[in-house]
């Protein structure tokens, strides 16, 4: 036994000497001293020894791992120190890369900037999910069954009864449902649509819904909303028109133009679709029509945007080019 472990020990002693790197040496301490090394179950051996030769054992054996655990640690510290003194392989008068501190999106920004200017009106903020039940994006809206906008060739269908949510328009719902009058709430997300993609269409783009719920709102209600603003965003001297539209889910309802002005054209812009919410749409909702009446509008972002900053083209929105993007 004596003999196996001063063998035993020897070759392990041998091993550690040669390690040439700390992951190798490591190895070796777990072949001899690990849970199951061929040190650790010599130990096991001690068992069936006879009584009197076991205590000399013993102590061999822990003299023999002791000695193995020793030469590891001194192998480890010289191959760690000769690691430190190698000649360095990297230049350190390179000048660094700097790292550039990233920003918000010129959309998300936007969505903030028009969210918090609603705070202020007392608006507070909810979301809805994008991948949408037929039923809050089209049925409870009012629309029938057969209108356009339900075609294949307009919607993206997950399924007969799951849509791509083509308007923020059911979050109106959506938020009724969990929630009493009075209540006034803005709701940014993304929209999706099949559209023919060009400069000022894409597939996926964003909008901002409106609601505003009370005893007597009116249109002037909404209008001075509009007013109040997009003054706010714009600027106090820009001008707005209110045309006759329709929605089936506000009567009535309007579309607003913006009046804008720029280097290459003048014009009036069409920034949002607005109305008084349809009593259908209430009722859905389970709310008493006779009792509330509301208002609601429904602005893309994107075209905002394009014009706060002149982008000539929409798809420069979700191109992630950081040459574009760095300039907000
Ligand atoms: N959801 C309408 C659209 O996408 C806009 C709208 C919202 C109109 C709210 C009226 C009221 O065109």
């Amino acid at each position: 036994m004596q003999q196996q472990i001063q063998s035993m020990m020897e070759r392990a002693l041998s091993e550690v000497a040669q390690a040439t790197d700390p992951d190798a040496l490591e190895e070796t301490r777990i072949e001899y001293l690990g849970r199951k090394g061929k040190l650790t179950s010599l130990l096991r051996g001690l068992g069936s020894m006879d009584a009197a030769e076991r205590p000399a054992a013993g102590q061999a054996l822990n003299r023999a791992k002791e000695a193995v655990k020793v030469a590891v640690d001194e192998r480890v510290t010289s191959l760690l120190s000769a690691q430190d003194d190698a000649p360095l392989t990297i230049d350190l008068t390179l000048p660094g890369r700097a790292s550039r501190p990233g920003s918000l999106h010129v959309l998300p920004q936007i969505i903030e900037e028009i969210c918090e200017i609603f705070h202020g009106m007392g608006y507070s903020r909810a979301v809805g999910p994008e991948v949408e039940l037929d039923e809050f994006n089209f049925a409870k809206l009012n629309f029938p069954d057969d209108h356009p906008s339900r075609d294949l060739q307009d919607t993206f269908y997950v399924n007969d009864a799951v849509v791509m949510r083509t308007q923020t328009s059911p979050v109106q719902l959506r938020y009724m449902q969990e929630h009493e009058p009075p209540l006034a709430i803005v709701s940014p997300g993304r929209v999706y649509r099949h559209e023919q993609i060009d400069a000022s269409h894409a597939a996926e783009f964003y909008q901002i819904e409106g609601l505003f719920v009370d005893h007597d709102v009116s249109l002037a209600d909404l209008k001075s909303t509009i007013h109040a603003f997009i003054h706010a965003l714009f600027g106090e001297d820009k001008k707005l028109r209110f045309r006759p539209h329709f929605f089936p889910f506000t009567e009535p309802s309007v579309e607003v133009d913006l009046w804008w002005e720029s280097d290459r054209k003048s014009g009036w812009l069409e920034i949002m679709g607005a109305g008084m919410v349809h009593p259908h749409v209430f009722a859905n909702a389970g709310y008493d029509p006779d009792r509330y009446t509301g208002f609601a509008f429904g602005m893309g972002i994107d075209r905002i945007a394009m014009v706060r900053h002149g982008i000539p083209d929409i798809r420069l929105l979700y191109e992630n080019d950081l040459r574009f993007l760095r300039q907000f």
